[in-house]
């Protein structure tokens, strides 16, 4: 009879989420950097943390309120395995970065730990534990940084409980650039500034331009997307959070992003971009704003549509 496997280790992607105009319902991955976990299995039942590494700073080693093992513990009472697991963290995705990095490591832990059950789950069953890692984390139970970073794609998250996520397509020349502030924003705050109603002609002017969005990734009509890209409700309340928002959004588009906001609850920054060599020069003139606002980032670029979580080993 062959040994069940013991140990397995997944990576998840970071992730840009928002998007805009899709304030929780919207994300996409915003690798290369993420998060990496790995699980071994343990006679007792139950779950250790046996070590977080990386650039995190300490983290809860309680299994009940990490959010990479959030999930786990719900995952190991209802699936009932027969074993229980240690789990060792590897984050790559800062906290408080706003590029999903509680998602990653909630989707990592769920990713390796199915890669050592008998039967894997389906992934509606995936999502729904790695959700519960990020509630842990945000307060509230939202989906755009966990879908993108389980699926992969530009996904749209019509509802996250029950599960219906959409892949939407991505013109083929849609680049993001990303920002990152080596600052820390707790997504607990970021979502306490956020007023509780909205008048009705704010919501109607969003609700237009996520349908703008929408209609320009399934046509290709990137002129709709930059126009589309614009983000009234949140984007007012969140900017004041972070030291040079205005500056690099304006250097940004002055790079030729087609539009440009906060990367899930900040402070990092997105901008969507036609092709490399744009992406590239709103990279560079993103960093060098924030630099010339006293504050030090760093700067990459990625696909709109990249892969999302996988197994990198199992023995
Ligand atoms: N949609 C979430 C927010 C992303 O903006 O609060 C952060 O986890």
């Amino acid at each position: 009879m062959t040994r069940p496997p013991q140990r397995a280790t997944a990576f998840a992607p970071a992730s840009a989420s928002n998007l805009a105009v899709g304030f929780d319902i919207l994300g996409h991955p915003a690798g290369p950097t993420g998060d990496r976990v790995t699980v071994t299995r343990r006679g007792e039942p139950g779950i250790v943390i046996t070590g977080v590494t990386g650039v995190a700073g300490p983290l809860p080693m309680d299994p009940a309120a990490n959010t990479a093992t959030v999930g786990l513990l719900r995952m190991l009472d209802e699936v009932r395995p027969g074993f229980g697991l240690e789990v060792s963290i590897e984050k790559g995705i800062p906290l408080g970065s706003g590029t999903g990095g509680s998602a990653a490591s909630a989707v990592a832990g769920i990713v390796a730990a199915n890669a050592l059950l008998p039967e894997p789950l389906e992934p509606a069953a995936l999502f729904r534990y790695a959700l519960m890692g990020e509630a842990v984390a945000s307060g509230a139970v939202h989906g755009d940084n966990v879908a993108p970073c389980l699926f992969g794609g530009l996904v749209l998250v019509r509802s996250a409980e029950p599960m219906d996520v959409v892949t939407l397509p991505v013109p083929a020349t849609l680049r993001c650039a990303m920002a990152r502030p080596h600052q820390r924003l707790d997504t607990r705050a970021a979502r306490q500034v956020l007023p509780s109603a909205y008048p009705l002609h704010d919501v109607i002017r969003q609700t237009a331009n996520l349908a703008g969005v929408v209609a320009g990734c399934c046509t290709g009509d990137l002129a709709l997307v930059g126009r589309s890209l614009r983000d009234v409700l949140i984007e007012p309340h969140r900017a004041a959070l972070i030291p040079g928002f205005y500056e690099v959004k304006e250097a940004a588009m002055k790079a030729g992003a087609l539009g440009c906001s906060i990367s899930g609850a900040g402070p990092s920054l997105f901008a969507w971009c036609d092709g490399d060599a744009i992406a590239d020069a709103v990279c560079d003139a993103m960093v060098a704003a924030f630099a010339a606002c006293g504050v030090a980032s760093d700067g990459w670029t990625c696909a709109v549509g990249g892969p999302g979580a996988r197994v990198e080993e199992v023995s």
